[in-house]
């Protein structure tokens, strides 16, 4: 191990962490050598109202992928996050809410949240939601969104959160997919100072006519906004809420009833709705959370991650609130009104572990010192990073900067299918290295696979795979299974296929080197090329488009778009901003396009397949070894397209 980049667990951490590197080591064989015999184990964490019958019943071949962990059980969900811990901290504060105006903020204790949620319960029920219904969530992060997502659980409904930064075309998409026949909207949300017209997308997303499930939308009143009202389907939050029961019972769930479905991009056509079931996932999520972020009760932890995304679900909501904790959720964003928001925020209600992402990160790394200035920051002893690979220097300034080099960081490796954190440190456990995901969490078996499926041993680089279940997998893909099987058990047989690669180090260490299929991951925000791709061509001047990921400082990932105009079109400035906005409507502003190049055609193989591997190249201006271009259809297109990106830059 080259001592200049470990990182040993601090001395004054490790005396008062919840696991050390023994305890690590010791449950870690336990949790493979004995699956059953350690699931059981923790198991006892979550209150049943049946007891399961088998702790795991899993199978990742691919004639036959079929995934159970504690067959028969009864729970639910809602209860676990509230009613049992209202004898013993029924007062504490569950959720502390920030606003996006600094000065506005609100604290919510489990008391108050179990009655909000058994009222929002009742209201769902008298709108004739019963279980199993799929209910569409588009809010903001504000406090009524964890109650909606919570209220579902509690009567068996299947959430469907869309992240509000999603346009309404989008959500429709994801509407249609699943069938809802409710959404529960806000007026408006706001972030940054500025205002998002959640409701007006659900209008226009709405008059989309293949939509047919939806019967009612039930609307927060964020900011008061005017907004137009449909009598016949719209209804007011506020007012069912005064009329509903302060108690509806929790509905004893079986394990393995499908508790939320969650949109995500993958390789090749439209978002595949992801979905989680009750007793594994939420099991998987409080075990990780309290282990990996060495939760201790009475801790003030904020994940910055938006409830539209799956670490909004298991690292904001889910995991928190099972056990007992006190979450902090934030309306904003990092640099609003000026980039010393985080600290203030930290230093404000005392945070303790904060969880934000390698973007936010460079974002205030750009501006030096300024993130921290005047800021206190003692109450922090703990780091995390989600979503992308950390780079060193966004490591080392968040460990100096807002750690004060005293903080361990705990690098986070999983995905939305994975429903918790798979690869990571445990902090009074695991010396760092900057950059890496570490070591796997109990249960989890990694292995690293050659690209015919051969699994390598030692220090070495490959595809990364897991091995068998962990209670927290995705069971299916919404409506799909076989896409489900497709996607992720049939490329390495008996194996579920990350996605990802991964280098693995002398002392077992891996480092995800990032996504070896046609995945973007922009600013942390998972993104299809094929998504972006077929939101262009739907353009009325454009016959084809390709895209490719390139570096870029900020985002860890840009998008780069070549298109082929129709014939007859010619190319300018202005056509280039009208499909930058375009896709900004299609998919939202997340996915809007870095730079766009004129291809007056691409380089593809004689039986028609995009060679992205030139295009990539191409795009970060490396020219030389393309590679073999003599199996293109018509190789003269490369030379076209190096002049033009040469004339572009
Ligand atoms: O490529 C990996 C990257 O994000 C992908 C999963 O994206 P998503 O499903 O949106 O979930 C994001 C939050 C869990 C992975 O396939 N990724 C996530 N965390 C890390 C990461 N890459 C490197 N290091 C991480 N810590």
């Amino acid at each position: 191990m080259s001592a200049e980049q470990l990182y040993p667990v601090p001395q004054d951490f490790a005396c008062n962490a919840l696991i050390d590197d023994e305890q690590y080591q010791q449950m870690y064989q336990a949790s493979i050598d004995d699956p059953e015999g350690f699931w059981a184990g923790q198991a006892t964490r979550l209150s049943w109202m049946r007891p399961f019958r088998k702790v795991k019943r899993t199978s990742f071949d691919d004639h036959n992928v079929d995934i159970n962990w504690f067959v028969d059980g009864h729970l639910n969900v809602s209860a676990n996050c509230l009613d049992r811990h209202l004898a013993e901290r029924g007062d504490q504060v569950a959720i502390i809410w920030e606003a996006d105006e600094p000065g506005e903020s609100r604290s919510i204790t489990y008391r108050e949240l179990h009655r909000d949620v058994c009222r929002f319960a009742d209201v769902l029920k008298r709108q004739g939601v019963a279980q199993g219904d799929v209910v569409t969530i588009y809010m903001p992060m504000i406090p009524e969104a964890a109650v909606a997502m919570l209220a579902c659980t509690r009567i068996g409904a299947v959430h469907s959160v869309v992240f509000a930064g999603f346009s309404p075309e989008a959500l429709a998409g994801r509407i249609l997919d699943c069938k809802s026949n409710l959404v529960i909207t806000a007026d408006e949300g706001r972030r940054g100072g500025r205002s998002i017209p959640l409701k007006v997308n659900v209008d226009e997303a709405l008059t989309n006519p293949e939509i047919k499930s939806v019967e009612r939308v039930i609307v927060v009143r964020r900011t008061g906004a005017d907004i137009r009202w449909h009598e016949h389907r719209d209804r007011d939050y506020t007012v069912l809420m005064e009329q509903a029961d302060d108690f509806c019972p929790p509905d004893p769930m079986d394990s393995e009833a499908p508790l939320f479905i969650l949109y995500t991009s993958g390789s090749t056509g439209k978002p595949k709705g992801i979905m989680h079931t009750t007793a594994g996932y939420l099991l998987y999520a409080a075990l990780t959370h309290q282990y990996v972020f060495d939760y201790q009760p009475g801790e003030v932890y904020w994940c910055t991650a938006d409830i539209g995304w799956v670490t909004g679900h298991s690292y904001t909501l889910y995991g928190p609130l099972a056990n007992g904790a006190t979450t902090v959720m934030f309306e904003g964003i990092p640099n609003y009104p000026d980039v010393t928001r985080l600290a203030q925020i930290i230093d404000k209600h005392k945070v303790s572990i904060l969880y934000t992402a390698p973007t936010a990160i460079r974002s205030m790394m750009a501006l030096g010192k300024a993130a921290v200035e005047g800021a206190d920051g003692s109450s922090l002893r703990l780091l995390g990073s989600v979503g992308e690979p950390i780079n060193p220097e966004a490591w080392h300034w968040y460990y100096e900067t807002v750690g004060q080099s005293r903080c361990p960081i705990v690098d986070t490796w999983w995905q939305t299918e994975t429903g918790g954190i798979l690869i990571t440190p445990l902090p009074g456990a695991t010396a760092l290295k900057p950059g890496s995901a570490t070591r796997p969490f109990f249960g989890v078996q990694p292995a690293l696979v050659d690209n015919l499926g051969n699994v390598l041993e030692g220090a070495t680089e490959g595809n990364l795979v897991l091995l068998d279940s962990w209670p927290g997998q995705s069971r299916s893909i919404w409506g799909d299974h076989e896409r489900f099987v497709e996607t992720y058990f049939k490329t390495f047989k008996g194996t579920y296929f990350t996605g990802d690669g991964a280098r693995r180090d002398e002392d077992g260490y891996y480092w995800i080197t990032g996504r070896v299929d046609d995945v973007l991951n922009v600013s942390g925000h998972r993104m299809g090329t094929a998504e972006v791709e077929s939101a262009l061509v739907a353009h009325r001047h454009v016959a084809e488009a390709a895209v490719v990921g390139v570096p870029h400082d900020l985002k860890g990932q840009g998008i780069y778009v070549y298109v082929t105009l129709i014939e007859g079109v010619e190319p300018s400035e202005q056509l280039r901003q009208e499909l930058r906005q375009w896709v900004r409507r299609e998919i939202g502003p997340i996915a809007t396009p870095d730079c766009i190049q004129w291809a007056p055609g691409l380089p593809k193989t004689r039986s028609g397949k995009i060679m992205r591997r030139i295009l990539r190249k191409i795009a970060v201006g490396e020219y030389e070894g393309l590679g073999d271009i003599s199996t293109l259809a018509e190789p003269g297109v490369v030379e076209d397209l190096i002049n033009e990106h040469r004339a572009m830059m």
